[in-house]
């Protein structure tokens, strides 16, 4: 584990990370640009993993966003939510227990699709198979889930580019061999505010991204870019990138 020191993930106080001042700017108003995301990736797992209903799923940095959650709930049998902010597990963990309206959009776009419709209470469906785990992607088990999902997390929890790409490995690794997984990823952000505290990224593109999952993972690795467009969340980003693909089933490349 790379150790600590400036802008690294460790110097930062994710306790003092506000939940619901992140949530209201992120999520209260469904983005074009995340509901396309949620709708590829709804359609990349129902192509990857056909009737499937009884994975173990992981979803790493959960933070205040549930659509990757959503996206993986017809498949699973539970959903382990990981994180390391106690402000959003706390959250997290009333969340979850009858989500808000802020969700819909989120699951209309799913449940427009095959295989979601069969979860007719998406809320209760969450209920039962979220699990909240206090816990740091650096010390994920390895080869555990059968389907993963990472948002906005290995580049945005950090400034060093080492913890990005020892994140994301580790995500990787926390799937078992041949697991689809979805991960989410901010172009060339320059760090973020939360209520005010600035929080840390690297500052990376699909290139990074590429070359840290060199060897790691199956050739259909696919990415879908969101430019920032007219409406973009905050200053100091390029756009948003959206990494689907697979765990590599015979493990042996290194990745960087
Ligand atoms: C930019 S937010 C992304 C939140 C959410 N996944 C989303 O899509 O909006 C980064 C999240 O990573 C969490 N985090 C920070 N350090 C972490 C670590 N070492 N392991 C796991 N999560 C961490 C933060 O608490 C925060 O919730």
């Amino acid at each position: 584990m790379t150790p600590p020191g400036p802008g690294r993930n460790s110097n930062f106080d994710w306790n003092e990370f506000n939940p619901e001042s992140y949530l209201e700017h992120n999520y209260a108003e469904a983005r074009k640009d995340d509901i396309r995301f949620v709708s590829t990736i709804g359609d990349f797992f129902l192509g990857r993993l056909g009737g499937s209903d009884a994975l173990r799923g992981v979803d790493v940095g959960t933070g205040t966003n549930l659509y990757p959650a959503l996206a993986m709930l017809p498949f699973c049998r539970d959903i382990t939510l990981i994180e390391r902010s106690e402000a959003n597990l706390k959250w997290l963990e009333r969340e979850v227990l009858d989500y808000s309206r802020v969700w819909d959009p989120f699951w209309r776009e799913l449940a427009a699709k095959e295989r979601y419709p069969e979860v007719a209470d998406p809320a209760g469906a969450l209920r039962t198979k979220a699990v909240v785990e206090s816990g740091s992607i650096f010390t994920l088990p390895r080869n555990k889930w059968e389907i993963g999902t990472m948002f906005f997390v290995a580049e945005s929890i950090s400034a060093d580019v080492e913890e990005f790409r020892e994140g994301l490995r580790c995500f990787i690794g926390s799937l078992v061999p041949g697991a689809p997984f979805a991960a989410g990823f901010m172009e060339q952000s320059q760090g973020y505010k939360v209520d005010g505290r600035l929080f840390p990224a690297v500052s990376i593109t699909d290139e990074d991204i590429r070359k840290c999952l060199k060897g790691l993972v199956e050739d259909d690795l696919q990415f879908t870019f969101e430019s920032v467009g007219d409406h973009p969340l905050r200053h100091g980003y390029t756009g948003m990138i959206l990494a689907c693909g697979r765990k590599r089933r015979a493990e042996t490349g290194t990745g960087v």
